[in-house]
């Protein structure tokens, strides 16, 4: 009987290893990093990412709770399987911004697919970058805190990333991207410190995360298609953008995106369409924005076909088509007056513009005047009740 026993139990074991992943860890303290805060830890993460890159089976790349300073690193794929890079410390650049150099990244995972990114806080210090823009000296690029290009299958949960020195994340040629539980942090003055970036891509899906920055909390550039958003609190910052599209003449659309469950605060604009005045085969259509929250937003719906940030831009008819933009159950206040702006193109003027269910208000309390929707070249129609009233 106990031999019995023995034997079903050993037999029960080997049949949990089997079905148990056997995750090999390779700490990044075990390949030499040093996790004070001041030695620079780039090698060891290299080696600790090409061990567990080149493993057969599922690997993870860990990150003990210190640290670390990196400085530019590419980690590469392809990777033999899948990967979990668990981080329970932090990642910091060099103190002097010019260590980062001109490549425009700081941490990028180029060419990898199953890629789980888990946890952990990556502080790039843009603030000595952000003040030599300030003062235009000779400075260089500025790097993004962290790059997914040419990606596939890609999970990043639980990261924090504060001060980056332009963009905090960059998603590029990547497909079925889900970013969730992320909290991204810069001062509102912060210059182009992005929150998520995302361009020719398919199948981004980023959700319930908070997003505080000088620039857009999330920007969606040419070649998206078919991103969801859900469950963001943004601002301060420039609220969240496609565009800006139209900078090239043979640049992808974007299509199929949805923005909703959001709450913007004191942004600068809530969700915006934008592009410059010049010509071009791009487009942007089936846009759906939805259940949105507008708290003292300057601008909380947006379209912007003349975009001109600093004054010397083209001044012609922008080539991008907008069409099947929706805007439904979006409420709260506006900073400004124009609480619903459509300046379109007076080439390709918008088209398939639906306002559901909106009521914006102004939050001034000293001039008690009431909000109003200004149309340029847009054409559309309105269901339920609109205020302030549609200009269609
Ligand atoms: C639009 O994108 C969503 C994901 O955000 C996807 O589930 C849906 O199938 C897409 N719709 C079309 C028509 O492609």
């Amino acid at each position: 009987m106990a031999k019995c026993i023995s034997i079903l139990s050993i037999l029960f074991l080997s049949i949990l290893c089997h079905f148990t992943p056997n995750i090999a860890a390779n700490n990044v303290v075990h390949f030499g990093a040093r996790g004070d805060g001041r030695t620079d830890s780039t090698l060891p993460f290299l080696r600790a990412w090409m061990s567990a890159c080149s493993s057969a089976r599922p690997a993870t790349v860990y990150v003990p709770r210190r640290t670390f300073l990196m400085k530019t690193v590419t980690f590469s794929g392809p990777c033999r399987s899948r990967i979990r890079f668990q981080i329970d410390g932090t990642l910091v650049a060099p103190n002097n911004h010019r260590a980062l150099g001109n490549s425009g990244f700081w941490i990028l995972f180029h060419k990898v697919s199953r890629l789980t990114i888990y946890g952990g806080t990556v502080d790039a210090r843009g603030a000595g970058f952000w003040a030599c823009r300030k003062n235009g000296r000779n400075c260089p690029a500025g790097a993004r805190s962290i790059s997914l290009i040419w990606c596939n299958n890609v999970l990043v949960s639980g990261l924090k990333s504060v001060n980056s020195q332009t963009m905090h994340m960059a998603i590029g040629h990547c497909s079925n991207v889900k970013i969730q539980n992320v909290k991204i942090i810069a001062p509102s003055g912060s210059p182009n410190t992005d929150g998520i970036h995302v361009e020719s891509s398919i199948g981004v899906s980023i959700l319930d995360s908070m997003i505080r920055t000088g620039d857009d909390c999330i920007s969606i550039g040419p070649g998206s298609m078919n991103l969801w958003i859900s469950r963001i609190g943004c601002g301060p910052g420039h609220g969240i953008s496609i565009g800006s599209l139209g900078n090239s003449y043979n640049e992808a659309g974007v299509q199929n995106v949805t923005v909703t469950n959001s709450i913007f605060t004191k942004t600068q604009n809530g969700v915006r369409v934008k592009s410059w005045a010049r010509p071009s085969g791009g487009y942007a259509r089936n846009l759906h924005f939805r259940n949105l929250i507008m708290r003292n937003v300057a601008y909380p719906i947006i379209i912007d076909q003349k975009y001109c940030p600093d004054n010397v831009c083209p001044r012609q008819g922008s080539g991008v088509k907008i069409s099947q933009v929706t805007y439904r159950n979006i409420k709260g206040t506006s900073a400004t007056q124009a609480a619903v702006k459509f300046e379109c193109s007076s080439s390709n003027p918008c088209r398939g513009i639906t306002l559901h269910d909106i009521k914006l208000t102004y939050s001034n309390r000293l001039f008690d005047r009431p909000t109003v929707a200004y149309c340029s070249n847009a054409m559309g129609t309105h269901r339920g009740s609109v205020f302030p009233k549609s200009c269609f």
